[in-house]
């Protein structure tokens, strides 16, 4: 149930170099400029491509609204200094979910997924991985989460190396994905990281 903490917009986690907000609507142009790039969406199972200012502007809406249900915590990323946009932090809590049936949200209970996108010119600085370490860390503290979700292409080295330096580990291999943009299936590797495993994993 959306409480006061909730129902507000302002919501900042903060890591040594970056702000993780939640989205607004002055984000559009940083919105637009990561998901109409190929080489960021191809990656990803639920972006519509190609991606419109107006799909900007419509994930900004459904960031907010998914906020107020504690469905999602799609947070955009920024630099602490220039306040410059680099990506965004996902984190989606099915259970919480209200379009789910009572049993989809009941097997669910206690699950959060976990996605990172950052914009081409920022990769390899060790934004994925500082933010992800935050909204993990928000996940089990904060929300009380027991387990967290990632599906991975199985090419995708980079994605790979950010999930297992966070300590994921392949509770699945190889199924296929179809992504909203058509074409071949993706055939992705899903990961888990459990609480209890979260003691041994990198700190910020
Ligand atoms: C995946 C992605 C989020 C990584 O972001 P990032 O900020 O560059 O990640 P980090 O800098 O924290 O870590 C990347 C790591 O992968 C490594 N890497 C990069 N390309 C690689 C490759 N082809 N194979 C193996 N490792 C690779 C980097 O060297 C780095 O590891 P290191 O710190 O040990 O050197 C970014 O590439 C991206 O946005 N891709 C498109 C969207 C996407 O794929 N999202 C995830 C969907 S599962």
């Amino acid at each position: 149930m959306p409480d006061a903490f909730h129902s507000t917009r302002a919501f900042v986690l903060e890591t040594p170099n970056l702000l993780l907000e939640l989205l607004k609507e002055a984000d559009a142009g940083g919105i637009y400029q990561l998901y109409s790039d190929w080489k960021v969406a191809q990656e990803l199972r639920r972006i519509v491509y190609p991606f419109s200012q107006a799909d900007a502007s419509a994930m900004i809406t459904r960031a907010q609204q998914s906020f107020a249900q504690t469905s999602g915590y799609i947070l955009g990323i920024f630099l602490k200094e220039h306040a410059a946009f680099v990506g965004v932090n996902a984190l989606f809590i099915p259970a919480n979910d209200e379009a789910l049936s009572a049993e989809e949200r009941a097997e669910d209970a206690g699950l959060g997924i976990l996605g990172y996108s950052i914009l081409p010119d920022h990769w390899g600085k060790g934004y994925a991985t500082e933010s992800s370490v935050r909204m993990i860390r928000f996940a089990f503290d904060e929300l009380g989460l027991t387990t967290l979700q990632a599906s991975i292409r199985q090419g995708h080295g980079a994605s790979r190396r950010v999930i297992e330096r966070l300590g994921f580990r392949v509770v699945e291999a190889g199924i296929e994905e179809e992504p909203t943009y058509g074409g071949p299936a993706h055939i992705v590797d899903r990961y888990w990281l459990r609480r209890e495993q979260w003691n041994s994993a990198p700190t910020e």
